[in-house]
Parts: structure tokens; C-alpha cells; sequence
């Protein structure tokens, strides 16, 4: 999609990578539609970007009905209004390092929520009020397909999500909607707790700029590529992990103390 003078809507906007995306976009001549929990910090990111007048602020707190309805209510107005929405990047989520067994009920009720039943929905209202040809971008990660100690719901969720977008681009065939998804690996955003940070470095995993996926997720939108996996080595990884699962277990359990040591870091902050 030339997403010139596009409409786009995305959640997650003032966040580390949506921050970034939304740079991106507004460079790129995309009006943006910024969804996000904090006005004030909506209104900066906004007041950030190229052509600040053609953007727009929408305040929604995703893990409510209120801020699900506030979003389909005024993507329907302006779809009334004759506004076309071309585009929907589902970006919003959230993570915990801990053990299954520390985890509080609500906390994998709330992550398991955003990070996969929200886009669902979102994608849902999307198919009434999107203009065709339209986009929907869900962001994943490499998580989605490697189960990482830790990150089990985490893991759950993004999986969940992959295989949402994979099952609803084949449903959504010839209809003029594609459904697209990135999965970037550890990226530098404050999602990752200092403890989180110092055990990728520990490990020695690659960090990535959140600018950068930024630029990744402006090209699967130019391309329309269905699905793309970020960085290397984790694209190969996401590959073995489909046929050969013992192997990358085997990589792990070399790793298994270190990551322990950090959970119990992480369980007693
Ligand atoms: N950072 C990584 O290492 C990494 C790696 C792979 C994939 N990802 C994925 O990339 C996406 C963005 O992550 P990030 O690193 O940018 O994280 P981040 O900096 O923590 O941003 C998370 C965003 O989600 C929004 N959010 C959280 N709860 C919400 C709710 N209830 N309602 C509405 N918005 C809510 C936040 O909105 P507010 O501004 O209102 O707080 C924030 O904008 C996530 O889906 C994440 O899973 C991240």
C-alpha cells in the first residue's frame, strides 16, 4: 500500500515502538489516528510529528469495553462522515518476566486481554468501518514462536495472535483486507525491565532500535508481506523451533540457570 495521505489508526501509540511508528508513518504522509491511555502524552506525540494538523488524538484504555466501543464509535462517525480508514496496527501490549507460578490471575487475565483478545476485536469492528483495500498489522514477536522460560502467557498470547492473523488474511480473501504481521525480537523500550535488559545482555541477545522496527513495519506495509520475522539469528531459530523443537530445547536448557537466576531477581523486586 502507498500509504501517502492514508488514514491509519494504531494502537499502542505512545508507546516505545509505536512512538517510532508513528515518526515513521507521519514522514512517510500517513494521517495518523494515535490511540493511547494519556491525553497529555498523545497530544505531545501528535505535536512531535510531521504535519501535526493531520493527525489526531483518541484516548482509550484497550482492557475496557468503554475504550473497545470509544474506538468503534468514532471509526464508524468518520467512516459516515465520508473519512475513509485504510489502516488498523494493533501495537499495544504488555509482558511480565516471572514464573507461572508467581503470576497473580488478573495480571494473565489483563496480558492475554491486550496482547490477543483486543487486536481480535478491534479487527472485528475493523472489517464494518475500513475502506477497501485496507490493512490490519498485528505486532507480534519472536516469542509467538519459540515458548522462552518466563514468558509462558506472553509466549501464549503472541502465538495466539500469529495464528489469528495467518487464519483471518486466508478469511479475508478477495475481500480487499489484508492482515499482516511482524514479529520483532528484543527491541530497546522500557517493556523490558532494567532485569529484563541485563539478562539479554547476560545471554548475549541482540537489542534492537526501536526506529528500525519502525522502518521494518513501513515496508510490510509497502509490501504488503504477510509475515515477516525480525532479525538474525531469531528468524532462523523461529524456523528450527517449527521442525526440529529438541534442538532449540536443548539451546535453552544450556541457558536455563541464568534465566532462573534473573526470575528470581526478578520475583523478589
Ligand atoms: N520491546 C520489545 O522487546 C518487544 C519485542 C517484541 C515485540 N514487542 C511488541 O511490540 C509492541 C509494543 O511494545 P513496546 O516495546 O513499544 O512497549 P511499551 O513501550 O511498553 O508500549 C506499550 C504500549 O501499549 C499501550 N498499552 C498498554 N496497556 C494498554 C491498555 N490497557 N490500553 C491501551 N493501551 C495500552 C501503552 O499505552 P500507554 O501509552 O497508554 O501506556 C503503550 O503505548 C507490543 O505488542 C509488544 O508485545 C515488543
Amino acid at each position: 500500500m502507498d500509504i501517502k495521505d492514508k488514514s491509519l489508526i494504531l494502537t499502542g501509540a505512545c508507546g516505545g515502538i509505536g512512538s517510532e511508528i508513528a515518526r515513521v508513518l507521519a514522514d512517510a504522509g500517513a494521517h495518523l489516528i494515535l490511540v493511547g491511555r494519556n491525553i497529555s502524552k498523545l497530544r505531545a506525540l501528535q505535536l512531535s510529528l510531521s504535519e501535526p494538523s493531520t493527525h489526531q488524538a483518541l484516548v482509550a484504555d484497550l482492557n475496557t469495553q468503554q475504550g473497545l466501543d470509544t474506538i468503534h464509535h468514532s471509526c464508524s462517525q468518520w467512516q459516515a462522515d465520508g473519512r475513509a480508514i485504510h489502516g488498523l496496527i494493533n501495537i499495544a501490549g504488555s509482558n511480565r518476566f516471572s514464573s507461572l507460578l508467581e503470576r497473580k490471575s488478573d495480571s494473565i487475565r489483563d496480558e492475554i486481554h491486550l496482547n490477543l483478545t483486543v487486536p481480535i476485536l478491534l479487527s472485528q469492528q475493523a472489517l464494518h468501518w475500513m475502506a477497501r483495500p485496507g490493512l490490519i498489522v498485528n505486532i507480534g514477536s519472536t516469542f509467538s514462536a519459540i515458548g522462552y522460560p518466563g514468558y509462558t502467557t506472553y509466549c501464549a498470547s503472541k502465538a495466539g495472535l500469529h495464528r489469528f492473523s495467518e487464519a483471518l488474511d486466508r478469511e479475508l480473501d478477495g475481500t480487499g483486507i489484508r492482515v499482516l504481521y511482524l514479529a520483532p525480537r528484543a527491541t530497546d523500550t522500557t517493556l523490558n525491565s532494567a532485569i529484563v535488559t541485563e539478562l539479554n545482555h547476560h545471554l548475549g541477545n541482540q537489542i534492537d532500535d526501536p526506529r528500525w522496527v519502525a522502518n521494518q513495519l513501513l515496508l510490510s506495509l509497502r509490501n504488503e508481506t504477510p509475515v515477516r520475522w525480525l532479525g538474525w539469528p531469531e528468524k532462523l531459530w523461529v524456523r528450527v523451533n517449527q521442525i526440529l523443537p529438541a534442538a532449540v530445547a536443548g539451546a535453552i536448557r544450556k541457558q536455563s540457570a541464568t534465566i532462573r537466576q534473573f526470575l528470581n531477581k526478578a520475583e523478589v523486586l
